[in-house]
C-alpha cells in the first residue's frame, strides 16, 4: 500500500468481483431492448468504473462522455455541478444509462438527469460505483450501484483528491496528514 493512504476500503477483487454483478443485472434489464443502449459517463471520475463495467456488458452499447465538475480540489461541494461539454449523441428516443463513480450529495446525478430527461430519451437510467446515502442532500437514487459506503473521503479506482489517485486499481482511505 502507498504510504499517503490509510486503509483499503475495496479491493481490486472485490472490485471486480461485483462489477461483474452490477453488469448482469443490467444486462438482463435490457435483454428484450431491440436497440443499442447510450450510455454517458460524466468524466473525470468514472472514467474507471465505465472501463470495466463496459467489458463486462453484453448489451450492445454506444459511449458517450459528459463533462461534470463541482469539487474542484476540495473534498467538500464548492459550487452547484457544472456540466461543462455537449454530447455528441442524439439522444431522444434512446434507452440512456448514465455512469458515475459515485453519488454523494446526488446533486451531480440529479442535474445531469434533469438535463438528459429534457431531450426525450426512450428510458434513463443510472448506475454509480459507489454509494454514500448519508449524504444525499436529495431524493436521487440510482438503479444500480455497486457498493454503500460510510461517510469517509475516500480516492482511488477513478475517485481523486487534488486530481491524485485515480488510478489507485483499489479505492481506499487518505491519511488525514495528507489533507493539512
Ligand atoms: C465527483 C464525482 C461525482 C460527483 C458526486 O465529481 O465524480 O460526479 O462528485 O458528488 P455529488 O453527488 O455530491 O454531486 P467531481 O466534481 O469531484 O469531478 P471528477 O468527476 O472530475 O472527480
Amino acid at each position: 500500500m502507498k504510504p499517503d493512504l490509510e486503509k483499503i476500503v475495496l479491493s481490486a477483487e472485490q472490485i471486480a468481483s461485483r462489477n461483474q454483478e452490477v453488469a448482469q443485472e443490467i444486462d438482463v434489464h435490457y435483454q428484450d431492448c431491440e436497440r443499442d443502449i447510450l450510455l454517458i459517463t460524466l468524466l473525470d471520475g468514472a472514467i474507471v468504473f465505465t472501463a470495466d463495467l463496459i467489458r463486462n456488458l453484453n448489451v450492445p452499447l454506444h459511449l458517450d462522455c459528459i463533462r461534470v465538475s463541482s469539487y474542484g480540489n476540495s473534498t467538500n461541494p464548492e459550487t452547484a455541478p457544472r456540466i461543462l461539454g455537449t454530447l455528441k449523441s442524439d439522444v431522444k428516443d434512446k434507452h440512456v444509462l448514465l455512469v458515475d463513480d459515485i453519488l454523494d450529495t446526488g446533486n451531480t446525478m440529479k442535474k445531469v438527469y434533469n438535463e438528459v430527461v429534457k431531450k426525450e430519451p426512450a428510458s434513463l437510467k443510472t448506475c454509480v460505483f459507489l454509494d454514500k446515502p448519508e449524504r444525499r442532500q436529495n431524493d436521487f437514487q440510482a438503479d444500480w450501484s455497486g457498493f454503500n459506503i460510510p461517510d469517509e473521503f475516500v480516492v482511488g479506482y477513478g475517485l481523486d483528491y487534488a486530481g491524485r489517485y485515480r488510478q489507485l486499481p483499489y479505492l481506499a482511505t487518505l491519511k488525514p496528514s495528507v489533507y493539512s
